[in-house]
Formats: structure tokens, C-alpha cells, sequence
């Protein structure tokens, strides 16, 4: 049987989830046992907090939590969601109707485009970006229409660039902050627009808040949902991984518009059958963590990009502080190829990385470094680059 001709031209026009190679460059240098310093992926190294853990361990021995989940989300964790909302972001959510528990906010943002876009239309993606907003969108036959992010506009897409006869059949907007992959923040002015852009045009916003907590320098991260009128059309989608280092749990949470909330649960009951009650229960007890064991991944998190900032900036490159995100977004000197840059680092450093070009055209020129690696290999990382004379 010819089993390309039977894939789904779903499939087929997704592009390969490449990285210009770098995957197999890796798999190589490990191969070779090289001592590889892992800053490519956005996969957390610190440990969750122990009373999550002890939360973990408890909530394992009670059989009633090995049985088949509840679809939305136990109403225990809802509740704690709206409760963490209204003390961070001084918002009241309806845990019942405006809260949906997701397994990993990955799989949230891959099947929103089920519950809006039918084949034809388009939705706005920022470039570059985390891959699954634009995946998830051409998985659903929708065409993504790319934003730039530019360092001359503070890394914000630019509403006024985008074309009218893009608009038409545009449902979804994506918006990221803090950001994955430059570190970004967006302030109130920035998400007012957003709101007002959206309304104008009846265009419903999936803002990612995955690095919510995870800001520098005492900046914090606001939620769309506090601007004026944003609960109409807007979801904002948070994460258990980056915040509490529960990245392989699986488990995310998304909050907004009680129909819009609606509409995507009804496609999570078709496709998966809800997060492992034992790791909701720990859940629960990680949103009641004070901000003062928050602090410590934040500070953790800011004395990694201290000493890599430094150090690339000694090395002559072009790199600002990032204000959230555990990323480090750097503009290669001498406008190398962002795939051979990379490549050129695992091979010759046995340093990985992600180039820009993987993540949208617009992150051609740079590379991503993620924080995930101690001080001391970070400032090893550092080292091997001096003498590569980068
Ligand atoms: C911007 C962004 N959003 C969402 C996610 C997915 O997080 P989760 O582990 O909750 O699926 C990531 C993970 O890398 C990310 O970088």
C-alpha cells in the first residue's frame, strides 16, 4: 500500500518540525560522548517545591484519585485557579464556567484552533514564536498569518502592518508575554491595544502566559483579562512547568470568556478525558505557594541571565537583558546563518542551542539560549565561546 498517498493533506502541509539540524548534530556529538551543555530546550532543570512533592505523594496513596478524571478539571483545583487569579491579578473568575484544566497549556494552544477555525480561515501568529500556535492553526486547515516581532517595537507585533484583506477571515490572534523566544514583556498600554485591535476587527485573543511568574528586576507580568472589556473575547492560557518546574507532569490551565472556555472543552472531551487527579491535587497546593518561594525561581532564573548576558556581551554580541522567559534571545555577530551558527556551537563547543530561523523567518540572525543549566556551566558555556574567537 502507498501510505504517503493515504496521509491527510493536514499532515502533508505542515512543514517538518525542523531545527536545521540540529537535532542530529547533537545526536552525534553525544555519540561521540562529547560534554554537551543542553540550552536548547524550554525544559526546566529546577525541582517543584517540596510541598508539591509531599502533595504528589499524599494525593498517590488515595485509590479514589486513580479513577477516571473529571473532564474540566476537579472543581478543587478551578476554585484554587480562581483564587490564585483574584490575588495576583486582583480578577474574579468563575471557577465553574470560566476556568478549564488542560494537560499542559501546550495541548490548549494546539486545540484552540479546533474549537475556531474552520479550512479558509486565518489567524494571527507572532514570529517568532513557540511553534504551536501556527501548528495548531494549519493542523486545523487555517492559515497562520505572520506578525513580526521586532527589536525596534520592543518585540510587539505592529497591528497598524497588518494587511485589511488579512483581517476578513482572521479568528484568532496569539499573543505570548512574557515571551518565548525574546524575553519580552507586554505593559497595559500594549494589551489595550490588543483588546481594542481585536474588538474592532471581532477577532478573538489566545494570549500564552506560560513565563507568567517568571520576570526579572522586579517587573511583573499583567493578564490581558484586567483590561477593559477583555473578558468579551479574550483566554489566557498558563502553564504548571516553567513557574513550578512540573514541566513533565503535563498540566496547564486556561481562564477567560465563559463560551470561548466552552467551545474548546468541547473539543478536549473528544480528543483526551482530563489531567491525572493525583497531580491536580498537588496542583492545588503549588497555587498556594507564597510569593517568597516564587522568588526563588525568579532569582535563580536572573542570576543565570546575568552571568550569560555578561558574558555574550563580552564576547561582542548583541543581546539585551530579557525582562521574563527563561530565554536569552542573542543576535549572531557578522549576520552568520542562524541554523550553521548553531550547528557550528554543538560541533566545535558541543554547546546546543536553537537558532532563531526555527521558531519564524523573522528570528533569522539569532540564536535562543535557554536558561536551564546552573551558573557555573552557563559560565562554562561562556568560556568555550572565547575560544572559538565568537
Ligand atoms: C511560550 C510557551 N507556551 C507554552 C508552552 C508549553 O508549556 P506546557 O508544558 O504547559 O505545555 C511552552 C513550553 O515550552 C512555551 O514556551
Amino acid at each position: 500500500m502507498d501510505i504517503e498517498s493515504k496521509i491527510s493533506s493536514r499532515l502533508k502541509n505542515q512543514e517538518e518540525y525542523v531545527f536545521f539540524g540540529v537535532a542530529e548534530a547533537k545526536k552525534k556529538a553525544l555519540a561521540e560522548g562529547k560534554d554537551i551543555i543542553d540550552l536548547g530546550g524550554g525544559n526546566p532543570d529546577l525541582a517543584p517545591h517540596h510541598k508539591i512533592v509531599e502533595a504528589l505523594k499524599k494525593a498517590a496513596d488515595n485509590p479514589e484519585n486513580h479513577r477516571h478524571p473529571i473532564y474540566e478539571g476537579l472543581l478543587e483545583l478551578r476554585q484554587a485557579v480562581a483564587s490564585w487569579m483574584k490575588r495576583r491579578f486582583e480578577f474574579d473568575l468563575n471557577p465553574e464556567t470560566e476556568v478549564l484544566i488542560l494537560i499542559g497549556s501546550k495541548e490548549g494552544i494546539a486545540h484552540v484552533s479546533w474549537a475556531f477555525i474552520d479550512p479558509g480561515d486565518t489567524a494571527l501568529v507572532p514570529d517568532p514564536a513557540y511553534p504551536p500556535y501556527k501548528r495548531g492553526v494549519m493542523l486545523a486547515g487555517g492559515k497562520p498569518v505572520l506578525m513580526p516581532l521586532l527589536k525596534e517595537n520592543h518585540w510587539l507585533p505592529d497591528f497598524e502592518k497588518i494587511k485589511k484583506e488579512d483581517l476578513s477571515k482572521t479568528k484568532l490572534l496569539f499573543l505570548n508575554y512574557p515571551n518565548n523566544p525574546t524575553g519580552a514583556l507586554a505593559d497595559k498600554g500594549f494589551l489595550q491595544r490588543a483588546v481594542n485591535f481585536a474588538k474592532e476587527n471581532e477577532i478573538i485573543i489566545c494570549q500564552d502566559m506560560a513565563y507568567s511568574e517568571v520576570t526579572f528586576d522586579n517587573n511583573r507580568s499583567e493578564s490581558i483579562l484586567t483590561i477593559n472589556g477583555a473578558k468579551e473575547n479574550c483566554l489566557e492560557f498558563f502553564s504548571f512547568s516553567k513557574t513550578y518546574g512540573m514541566t513533565g507532569w503535563r498540566l496547564g490551565f486556561v481562564v477567560g470568556n465563559g463560551k470561548l472556555i466552552d467551545a474548546l472543552r468541547q473539543v478536549e472531551v473528544n480528543v483526551n478525558s482530563g489531567a491525572f487527579h493525583v497531580l491536580q491535587r498537588a496542583a492545588t497546593v503549588a497555587l498556594s505557594l507564597e510569593d517568597k518561594d516564587i522568588d526563588e525561581v525568579r532569582q535563580t532564573y536572573q542570576m543565570r541571565r546575568d552571568v550569560l548576558v555578561a558574558g555574550l556581551k563580552e564576547l561582542g554580541w548583541e543581546v539585551d537583558n530579557p525582562r521574563g522567559s527563561i530565554f536569552v534571545w542573542a543576535k549572531i555577530p557578522h549576520k552568520l546563518d542562524s541554523g550553521k551558527m548553531a550547528n557550528m556551537l554543538i560541533e566545535k563547543a558541543g554547546i546546543v542551542t536553537t537558532p532563531g530561523k526555527g521558531l519564524g523567518p523573522s528570528g533569522e540572525g539569532y540564536l535562543r539560549f535557554s536558561l536551564i543549566v546552573d551558573k557555573e556551566r552557563l559560565t562554562e558555556a561562556v568560556e568555550r565561546m572565547k575560544s572559538l574567537y565568537l
